[in-house]
């Protein structure tokens, strides 16, 4: 591997092995998701707990202040929307250019394995492989399933997931499922983060999944939704980053979110 890829993977991947990405780029086809309408805020006091920010290149530009130093992973696929008639045929949005104008530590697309657009987003992924391969850019490759959430078992996030590797993504982000996760992790040979998805019902069932998805071998998260259109985002951030990089338990994360929690109402009681 060249020092620039390793370089950027080492931004990425932590020294402990672990990595927390904060992703904000819901946008790209969903337009101003809830509580991410005005994502320099959303983001503003979660950006110091995260390992890297997945964003567009607009959002990069209007909303996060170039002096910051955080790592980013620009995404680069998108150009179809929630109200378009499929999601799946995506196209590449951002040239390589702009990635290396824009500094960052790697890129992201999505992949469609099922879909009506399978092949042309598995040979984006290859194309871009190739490209950024030659500037010593990492692909992070995401196991999209659009509006069918309930394609997310095992055997197909472990097929998604191969692939992905297989076509030269240097990292993968798909789901964690609650039966045959290891199976998932152990089919891909390159590390592998977790997404959360829509928001699910209460906190301790996230802190349950991350920990689960963590002791079976997945290095952490690209959590939005679950993090940001918390309540309490700070402590949700808090919590799990306490799960990704001190093996703390769902239980532990759960003393953590809540008592942060209990301290930002204080707070917000004294204002
Ligand atoms: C959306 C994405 C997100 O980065 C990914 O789904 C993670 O976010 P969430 O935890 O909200 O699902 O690829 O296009």
């Amino acid at each position: 591997m060249d020092w620039g890829m390793k370089n950027r993977m080492a931004q990425l991947i932590q020294p402990d092995g672990r990595a927390l990405f904060l992703p904000i780029d819901h946008g790209y086809f969903q337009g101003p998701t809830r509580r991410l309408e005005e994502p320099g805020k959303t983001i503003e006091s979660l950006l110091p707990y995260c390992d890297a920010l997945f964003v567009t290149r607009g959002v990069l530009r209007s909303s996060i202040d170039p002096n910051n130093t955080k790592p980013i992973i620009l995404r680069v696929s998108g150009g179809t929307s929630m109200v378009g008639k499929d999601l799946s045929a995506e196209g590449i949005t951002t040239s390589i250019e702009e990635a290396i104008r824009l500094n960052v530590s790697a890129i992201g697309i999505s992949i469609f394995v099922g879909s009506d657009y399978e092949r042309e987003s598995l040979l984006n992924l290859a194309k871009l492989v190739d490209e950024a391969e030659r500037y010593g850019i990492p692909v992070m490759a995401v196991t999209a399933v659009g509006k069918e959430l309930e394609k997310r078992s095992a055997r197909y996030l472990a097929l998604c997931s191969r692939i992905a590797a297989e076509l030269g993504a240097r990292v993968v982000k798909t789901y964690w499922c609650d039966d045959g996760f290891e199976k998932v992790i152990r089919g891909c040979p390159v590390p592998v983060v977790m997404a959360g998805g829509p928001q699910v019902d209460t906190e301790f069932e996230v802190f349950k999944f991350v920990h689960d998805g963590i002791q079976k071998g997945s290095i952490g998260v690209n959590l939005g939704r679950n993090i940001w259109q918390n309540d309490f985002p700070l402590a949700m951030i808090k919590a799990i980053r306490a799960i990704v990089h001190e093996n703390a338990t769902p239980e532990e994360a759960n003393d953590i979110f809540n008592s942060i929690k209990e301290d930002s109402k204080i707070q917000m009681a004294r204002k």
